[in-house]
């Protein structure tokens, strides 16, 4: 397999895994920074934890048991578009031989775009980009279902791994599916669109998943479900800096809050302290006081009216080329390209 993006070997690790699967890890993905996230989130006056950190190897088993809720209806209608658009996909992607994922995950979603494209290249190259060592597990259960499916994952950042992206020949879609992009707030959301925009050449694409503002139960419900899995989910992060930063959080002491936030328009997660504490941090050695009530913010989930999209295209210098959603138009497919 030809190898089209050089890396320093001082910032990362390259394993093949497989005939066709080469992986890039950074030597130091998150750890660098996890420290000293925390610890500036932590000793904040609205305490936080940044949400890219659910993401150690148990968060994201959780997720994907997150993903098979019924609440969960974000997977589900992402899905239900992408099936429903196949036979439209070659008339946007027939050029297209190569993809690059960002975040990744299980890349359960993108299957159905490489059997649409492998319909018209003998192999189709794929990038997925993904903080988590999950990308490893995903792109060896990839290769053994797509032969001509030639994978080069990384283990990185989005925008470090965009930038090994960056002067990819072929032209490429970029993919950002499970409406990873609420993540951002809105002004955070314009710089990566902006970001995107400078990895792509004229001919290239992005697709982009948005969860749309709708009935506020079925919102909240998708954050907060009845087996607790959610709830497992934003307590982990505890469990993560306990394990990482020597860290003794008492999960128990802990309540998961998940509401939607109607003047901002986005689901909002917290672990809310069930009584006054204090929390060590010995590998940091930071004392955390916590007040009983006082929360830690851990997620926001921004939701989008279709006439946000449009502005947020226009103010990022993207053209929308087509905006798919599925039947009871809770998601949406967003096509962009650069002019
Ligand atoms: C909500 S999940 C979506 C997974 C998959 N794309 C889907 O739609 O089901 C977010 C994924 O993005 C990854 N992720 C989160 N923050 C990241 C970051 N800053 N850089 C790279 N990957 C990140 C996580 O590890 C996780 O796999």
């Amino acid at each position: 397999m030809k190898d089209t993006i050089s890396i320093n070997s001082n910032n990362y690790e390259k394993k093949s895994v497989g005939p066709n699967c080469v992986l890039i890890k950074s030597l130091n993905p998150q750890q660098d920074d996890f420290a000293a996230e925390i610890s500036f989130g932590l000793t904040r006056k609205k305490k936080f934890i940044p949400s890219k950190y659910f993401y150690d190897a148990n968060g994201s088993r959780l997720f994907e048991e997150i993903c098979d809720l019924d609440e969960y209806y974000l997977t589900k209608k992402e899905l239900e578009i992408l099936s429903a658009i196949k036979s439209e996909m070659p008339k946007y992607f027939s050029q297209h031989g190569s993809v690059v994922e960002l975040g990744s995950g299980s890349s359960i979603k993108t299957r159905h775009l490489f059997e649409s494209l492998l319909e018209n290249h003998s192999h189709v190259k794929y990038y997925p980009i993904d903080i988590s060592d999950i990308v490893q597990e995903s792109s060896e259960r990839l290769q053994d279902e797509f032969t001509n499916l030639h994978i080069t994952g990384i283990i990185d950042q989005y925008e470090a791994g965009l930038q090994l992206l960056k002067n990819l020949d072929d032209k490429k879609i970029i993919v950002f599916f499970g409406s990873s992009f609420g993540n951002f707030d809105h002004i955070a959301g314009l710089k990566f669109l902006n970001s995107i925009r400078n990895c792509m050449k004229k001919d290239d694409l992005f697709l982009l998943g948005i969860d749309l503002v709708k009935d506020v139960q079925v919102l909240e419900k998708a954050y907060d479900d009845s087996k607790g899995v959610t709830k497992n989910f934003n307590l982990n992060l505890l469990a993560r800096i306990n394990a990482e930063l020597g860290g003794n959080f008492n999960l128990e002491k802990f309540e998961h809050r998940a509401f939607f936030n109607a003047q901002e328009n986005r689901i909002e997660m917290h672990l809310e302290s069930k009584i006054q504490q204090q929390v060590y941090l010995e590998g940091v050695d930071l004392q955390i006081k916590l007040e009983k009530g006082e929360s830690i913010r851990t997620e926001y989930s921004y939701k989008y009216t279709l006439r946000q999209i449009k502005n947020i295209a226009s103010k990022s210098g993207f053209k929308i080329n087509k905006i798919w959603q599925d039947e009871q138009k809770y998601f949406a497919l967003v096509l962009f390209s650069t002019r």
